[in-house]
């Protein structure tokens, strides 16, 4: 690869195949997308709980988790160090801020997905074009997309961090569902019905298509 910039990618002398066949299985990018409240950590915790239990590397990038760290915003770091970068680079909810967000966790999932690890992403993700991104950077048969579809309704009256509350108030503003939008996939690879069942059962149909698909084995 070249560019003007000086910086070459380096091909990584281990293969992906050779990391893959020490692994014992295949890395992929499991991309749950929904609003706040609609379920995704829960189903991709449990999904990754499974997953261990049956002897695979997996590991879940979770949106409030990241945002404590890598994408950490200003007032969230402990050193004045750190929270001077947090400042500069940091992220909120601008829709700017959400597509550096996705951005960089498509990039993460991505390095995660070449080191052979089942990888299980919960971002509201709530831009259509930025997932696609992520799908592209991925590659198309790596990247499997879940829709968590929970109605409105259903997600506001969980509510497990009081945020929607606040968000009618007007205490927050331009929240995912209220005043901010939400665009769910045309053709995501599987959609969890969260509003009628249950985390449990909504994570076994996960692993269900994985070994469908030959992710991993039955
Ligand atoms: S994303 O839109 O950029 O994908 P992400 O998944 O990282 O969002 O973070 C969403 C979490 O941040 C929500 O579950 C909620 O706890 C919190 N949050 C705080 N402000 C907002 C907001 N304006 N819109 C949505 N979620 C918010």
């Amino acid at each position: 690869m070249t560019n003007d910039t000086n910086v070459h990618w380096h091909e990584h002398s281990v293969s992906r195949e050779k990391r893959e066949e020490l692994m014992g299985h295949k890395g992929c990018v499991i991309w749950f997308t929904g609003l706040s409240g609609c379920g995704k950590s829960t189903i991709a915790n449990l999904v990754d709980h499974k997953l261990h239990e049956r002897g695979i590397h997996s590991f879940v990038l979770d949106g409030d988790n990241v945002r404590h760290g890598l994408n950490a915003g200003p007032g969230m770091l402990k050193d004045k160090h750190s929270e001077e970068f947090a400042k500069r680079f940091g992220l909120g909810f601008s829709a700017e801020d959400r597509e550096e967000n996705i951005r960089r966790i498509g990039a993460v999932a991505e390095l995660f997905n070449s080191a052979g690890i089942v990888t299980l992403t919960a971002f509201i993700s709530p831009y259509r074009q930025d997932r696609d991104r992520a799908r592209d950077l991925v590659g198309e048969g790596n990247f499997i997309e879940v829709l968590v579809d929970a109605p409105l309704e259903v997600c506001e009256s969980r509510d497990p961090k009081g945020l929607y509350k606040k968000a009618r108030a007007g205490e927050i503003k331009g929240f995912t569902g209220i005043d901010d939008p939400y665009e769910a996939p045309t053709a995501p690879e599987l959609v969890l019905k969260s509003g009628d069942k249950d985390a449990e059962t909504l994570a076994e149909e996960v692993i269900a298509y994985l070994i469908e698909n030959k992710k991993i084995s039955g």
